[in-house]
This record gives C-alpha cells, sequence and structure tokens, in this order.
C-alpha cells in the first residue's frame, strides 16, 4: 500500500462517512453522523471475532502496532484525528500485515458516541493525549465525565481503561473525572496514578521522547465497575506481565 492510495472519493463539500481498506473515515463539521451504523463494519473487517481494545490518540500508531502483533488474539482499533497520522498508521498495518487492525480517522469523542455500538470494547488505551496545558485551552481535552460515560457505554463487563500522561495536571484531570462520572473502579490508591510504567507496556513515539527528558510519568488503570468484585488483570496478558503489574504501587 502507498500514500496515494490514502484518498477519498469526494470532495469537502460531499463529504460523509467513508470505508476504505479497514479505515473509517469520519468528517469534521458533519451533521449526519447518527445516520451511520458502524456495527456491521466491524464484524466485516476483522478477519476474527475476538476481545476488541482501542488506543485513542494514537499519534504514529508506534504503540498500537506493537501491541497487534503482541495480541493476535485481540482486535484493536486506533483512533488518530490528524490525517497525516492516520495514513502513516493505516499504511505501516496494510505494510506489516497487522490483519487484527483498524484505523479511525477521525475525532475521538465522536467516533465513540456516534459510531461505536454498545459493549463491544474490552480494554481501552490512551497513550499521551494532547495535555493542553493553558487553564483556557483545557475544555479542548478528550477526558471529560461525558466521554467516560461513553467509554462506560461501550465496554463490556470489566473493561478497562488504561491512561498514561507524562501531563500531572492531565492525570489529575483524569482522577475527578473518573470520580465524578463514578463508573470506574481505579487499580491504584488516589490519586489513582503511579509513577511506573509496566515493563511490557510497549512503548509510544511520545513515551520515548518524554522518557528520554526525564520527565515523570503518571500511569492509571480503571475497571467498569458493572461485573468486576475488585480490579482484575485482563486475562490476555501473560503471567509475567500480571506479576510485574501488582508489584508496581501500594494502594
Ligand atoms: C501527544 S500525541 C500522542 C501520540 C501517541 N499516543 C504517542 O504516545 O506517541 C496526541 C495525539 O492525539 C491526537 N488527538 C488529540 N485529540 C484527539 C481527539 N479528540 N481525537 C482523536 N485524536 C486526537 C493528536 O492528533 C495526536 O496525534
Amino acid at each position: 500500500m502507498k500514500k496515494q492510495d490514502f484518498w477519498l472519493p469526494f470532495s469537502f463539500e460531499e463529504r460523509r462517512p467513508h470505508l476504505l481498506k479497514r479505515l473509517l473515515f469520519i468528517p469534521k463539521y458533519f451533521l449526519e453522523h447518527d445516520k451511520f451504523s458502524a456495527l456491521s463494519i466491524f464484524d466485516r473487517s476483522f478477519e476474527k471475532s475476538q476481545p476488541m481494545a482501542i488506543e485513542y490518540c494514537s499519534g504514529n500508531g508506534e504503540w498500537i502496532i506493537e501491541q497487534c502483533k503482541k495480541y493476535p488474539k485481540i482486535n484493536w482499533i486506533a483512533v488518530e484525528m490528524r490525517y497525516d497520522r492516520a495514513r502513516k498508521i493505516w499504511l505501516k498495518m496494510h505494510n506489516q500485515h497487522c490483519f487484527n487492525l483498524f484505523v479511525v480517522w477521525g475525532e475521538a469523542f465522536t467516533f465513540t458516541k456516534f459510531y461505536l455500538p454498545s459493549n463491544m470494547i474490552s480494554s481501552i488505551f490512551i497513550n499521551f493525549p494532547d495535555p493542553w496545558p493553558k487553564e483556557k485551552h483545557a475544555k479542548h481535552r478528550l477526558i471529560t465525565p461525558s466521554f467516560l460515560d461513553q467509554l462506560s457505554r461501550v465496554t463490556t463487563d470489566k473493561g478497562k481503561i488504561t491512561f498514561l500522561s507524562d501531563d500531572l495536571s492531565y492525570a489529575q484531570t483524569m482522577s475527578s473525572c473518573a470520580e465524578v462520572q463514578g463508573g470506574w473502579l481505579p487499580r491504584f490508591a488516589f490519586p489513582y496514578y503511579c509513577p511506573d510504567i509496566p515493563q511490557d507496556y510497549g512503548s509510544s513515539y511520545f513515551q520515548n521522547l518524554w522518557q528520554g527528558k526525564n520527565r515523570k510519568m503518571h500511569f492509571m488503570e480503571f475497571q467498569k465497575k458493572i461485573g468486576a468484585e475488585g480490579f482484575e488483570p485482563p486475562t490476555y496478558w501473560s503471567q509475567t506481565s500480571r506479576a510485574s503489574q501488582t508489584a508496581l504501587c501500594p494502594d
């Protein structure tokens, strides 16, 4: 697959949701999202029916491409709103034969609210979302109680959210949104983040960038309250990964 293969067969004025070889394009400035159902898209796009995980804000896809290869028994969805980055992930997906990956080129909240069926996703990952550090820009942050409402709707019982950021204020926002929304059980004691990232978590472009500059990390995990009696690691993680996870932070 080449860069030129990533194109839309209509003009901006004719914009509409569009499927292109395991890519869903979701247009901006569009009012008819609710007329579109993505239910059968995922059924038809993946070779196998198996648990599904999403990474929001995938950037150039480094983390999710690694996960697809490491966990072939999961169907993965990468969500990225920037054209150049969505194209990068899509090209890597095809050229590296990641048949268990699907790319969404669109805005995360819109995709989740209008295109994702309920009770479908086992795990959600959000790695280094744009922090919007200035107070006046904080309204642009992806994490809000309404977004967490949507995540509760689309996740299966015992579904999980993993959030990773170098930005303290954004980690605090995640903590308070989870408290306000109320449907999520934190893995770590208040303020719910831990500076250690599990050894086999994988790595992304921004993770490498900020770790190279010795920025402190804020790693958080939440489990959907419905169906969970206490925080449980997802069943597809290896035993070693579970052991290293439980050693992370004291409650
Ligand atoms: C700081 S980068 C992190 C990229 C990647 N996760 C990493 O760790 O290298 C944040 C990415 O999120 C994307 N993004 C920000 N807000 C988004 C939203 N609401 N929906 C979809 N993508 C979003 C940006 O385009 C950008 O590529």
